[in-house]
């Protein structure tokens, strides 16, 4: 992946991008792209916005590990478990535990752990404004899973694993994007249980 650097001033880079921190093992990622009417924020401030886990994705979020931010990035850790009545629960019933590690407002790495089943899962996530109204959406993922070992197949295994597990991915992702099309600017927006902290 190559990152290019454009500032609106022409200014040079202030901060350096730290590379995905991939163990050599792990298959080649797979990678799905989306067209979205959306802004990077959005996608940045959903992964903390822990509130809308229930209603949009049927889950709840347990945090592991408040968000801490440290100049242009932001950390967090948190479980992802099902709340119930919602076709993603399938999804969540297996607990996973997300490491999030966010860099300004276009990258994503996420480390995915699922102790129940051994699995092990690392995606990137890019967001690129591409026009005043949409941003193009990237998300790229690989994955391990213990029991099949370090062998030539289970490589070959794990890789052909990559599709359908972008496509859950998305299927979950997807339910984020309706929201971020329909969105509207409100002044003073009213606050759901669990908003905040609020800053000026
Ligand atoms: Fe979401």
């Amino acid at each position: 992946m190559i990152y290019v650097w454009r500032h609106a001033q022409g200014q040079p880079p202030s901060w350096e991008i730290e590379p995905w921190p991939l163990d050599a093992a792990y298959p080649t990622p797979y990678g799905k792209r989306h067209l979205l009417r959306d802004h990077p924020q959005d996608v940045v401030e959903n992964i903390v916005d822990f509130g809308h886990l229930t209603p949009v994705h049927g889950t709840v979020g347990e945090v592991l590990s408040e968000p801490r931010f440290e100049a242009e990035r932001l950390r967090t850790s948190f479980r992802i478990l099902p709340a119930g009545g919602d076709t993603a629960a399938w999804v969540s019933a297996a607990a996973p535990e997300l490491t999030v590690r966010v860099q300004g407002l276009g990258i994503v790495y996420t480390s995915i752990e699922v102790p129940k089943i051994g699995c092990h899962i690392r995606t990137v996530l890019t967001a690129t404004p591409v026009s005043p109204t949409h941003a193009e959406v990237y998300v790229s993922g690989t994955m391990w899973l213990d029991r099949l070992g370090r062998g030539r197949a289970a490589g070959a295994l794990t890789s052909a694993l990559s599709r359908p597990l972008a496509w859950v991915g998305s299927f979950d992702f997807g339910k984020d994007f309706p929201v971020w099309a329909h969105k509207t600017y409100l002044e003073r927006p009213r606050l759901a249980q669990g908003d905040g902290p609020i800053m000026n």
